[in-house]
C-alpha cells in the first residue's frame, strides 16, 4: 500500500535513428537503467516502443515522477518527448513493474486497433487514456512475460 499520493505522468517521444544501437538493443539498455533506478525512487510504469516512438508511463511521487522525466527528457537517445498528461490518481496501475516495456509486434496489431492506435502512431490521434488502455491491456494479456534481462 502506498502512503504517499500518487502522480502519473504519460508522454510520447520519437527514437533517435541517427543513434547506433538498434531497437530491441536500445530497450534493453533503457529498461536496465529504468528498472535500477526506478527500484530506489519507488517509480513503477510501463514503457512501450515500435521501434520509432515511445510511449511511456510513469508513477510514483510527485517529485520523483518529475526528477526522472527531467532526467528521461534529456537524454539522446529520443527526441520530441511531449507530455501527454500529468496529474495526480488515485492508485498504481503497474505497482509491480519497476519499468515494464513491450516491444512492438505484428502479433498484437488487433490490441493496438482497439485501443485506437493501429498502425502508424500519429501524435494527433494519442491521448494519455488510449496510451494507458493500451499498456493495461498489454500488461494483462499479452505480457506477463516482459522483456528479461
Ligand atoms: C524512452 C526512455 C525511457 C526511459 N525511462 C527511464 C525510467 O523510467 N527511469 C530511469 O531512471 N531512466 C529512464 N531512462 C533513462 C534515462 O534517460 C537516463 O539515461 C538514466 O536514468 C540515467 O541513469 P544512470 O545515471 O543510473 O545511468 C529512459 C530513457 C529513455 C530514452
Amino acid at each position: 500500500m502506498d502512503t504517499i499520493e500518487i502522480h502519473r505522468l504519460v508522454y510520447v517521444s520519437k527514437f533517435n535513428l541517427g543513434r547506433v544501437d538498434s531497437a530491441p538493443a536500445a530497450l534493453r539498455n533503457i529498461l536496465s537503467a529504468s528498472r535500477r533506478n526506478n527500484a530506489k525512487n519507488g517509480v513503477t510504469g510501463y514503457l512501450i516502443f515500435d521501434g520509432e516512438t515511445f510511449l511511456q508511463i510513469l508513477e510514483g511521487a510527485e517529485a520523483t515522477v518529475s526528477g526522472t522525466f527531467a532526467r528521461i527528457e534529456s537524454d539522446r537517445r529520443h527526441r520530441h518527448a511531449s507530455v501527454l498528461e500529468a496529474k495526480p490518481s488515485s492508485a498504481r496501475l503497474f505497482p509491480t513493474w519497476s519499468m515494464a516495456a513491450y516491444l512492438r509486434s505484428p502479433a498484437h496489431e488487433a490490441v493496438f486497433a482497439r485501443h485506437g492506435l493501429g498502425g502508424k502512431i500519429h501524435q494527433r490521434t494519442l491521448s494519455a487514456d488510449r496510451v494507458v488502455s493500451l499498456a493495461v491491456e498489454l500488461s494483462l494479456s499479452v505480457h506477463n512475460s516482459p522483456i528479461r534481462l
